[in-house]
């Protein structure tokens, strides 16, 4: 295959295959979601069927299904509340790797089961690179209760930090409000440009309504990146 002509799921598929090599016998494994950590899922099983001993806490339902499927042994974080090591997708990263995640609606799990974990490896094609993040809409994840007052403190928090762009409610195929796997709504906000992660992170904590947000500050200890050009791994300073 010439430079020019990997595909975004063979980049996916590279980086996921890279990430593999990062998992040792005996590991608490935190499984991502997406189709990049879908990827990954699917090569640990094969490497679980080839005898590999490991044990995967999953980051959503789907990701529990497709796992055990493939036969990896799953815990959960009561059974299991220390992991070792955390592989999941990401909808951007940036320099610092600093991510947003929850494109595909599981970020409250996913960063419960990143923070419980003492690395966290990201695997993810070259169009997730942002200079600045934001460029994504985040994902905000909200309780139902309320959720009009909730958006409207979302939309103020969002200004309060200096930013524009339409605050939406999340909606599945068929028309109706997205659910998660925890029973919550998500707003996506279209920001185009977040500035100040921290500081916009701080804002949407404080308003009681929300759950958690996608903006992963701290967590990524490494992120594996595939482009036509080759594997590039950027890691956080330890
Ligand atoms: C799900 C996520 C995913 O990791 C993110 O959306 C990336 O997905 P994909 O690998 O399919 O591009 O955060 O909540």
């Amino acid at each position: 295959m010439s430079q020019t002509s990997l595909s975004q799921d063979e980049a996916k598929r590279r980086a996921a295959a890279r990430a593999v090599e990062f998992v040792r016998p005996g590991m608490k494994l935190g499984l991502g979601t997406g189709s990049t950590a879908a990827m990954f899922v699917d090569l640990l099983g094969r490497q679980v069927r080839d005898g590999l001993d490991i044990v995967g806490v999953p980051t959503s339902e789907r990701t529990r299904a497709q796992a055990a499927e493939l036969g990896i042994p799953l815990s959960s974080l009561d059974e299991t509340p220390e992991l070792d090591l955390t592989v999941d997708g990401a909808d951007e990263f940036d320099s610092r790797l600093r991510l947003i995640k929850g494109g595909g609606g599981a970020l409250l799990r996913e960063k419960i089961v990143a923070a419980a974990s003492a690395r966290m490896i990201v695997i993810a094609d070259s169009s997730k690179e942002v200079a600045i993040l934001g460029r994504f809409p985040l994902p905000v994840e909200v309780d139902r209760f309320g959720l009009e007052s909730t958006r409207r403190h979302v939309e103020r928090a969002v200004a309060d930090g200096g930013m524009t762009g339409a605050v939406t409610l999340r909606k599945a195929p068929g028309g109706h409000a997205f659910v998660t796997d925890g029973g919550h709504c998500i707003l996506d906000c279209a920001l185009g440009a977040i500035v100040d992660p921290e500081g916009l992170a701080a804002r949407l904590v404080a308003i009681p309504g929300v759950v958690e947000h996608g903006l992963f500050l701290g967590l990524a200890t490494t992120v594996i990146i595939a482009a036509a050009s080759g594997l590039r791994i950027i890691s956080a300073p330890t």
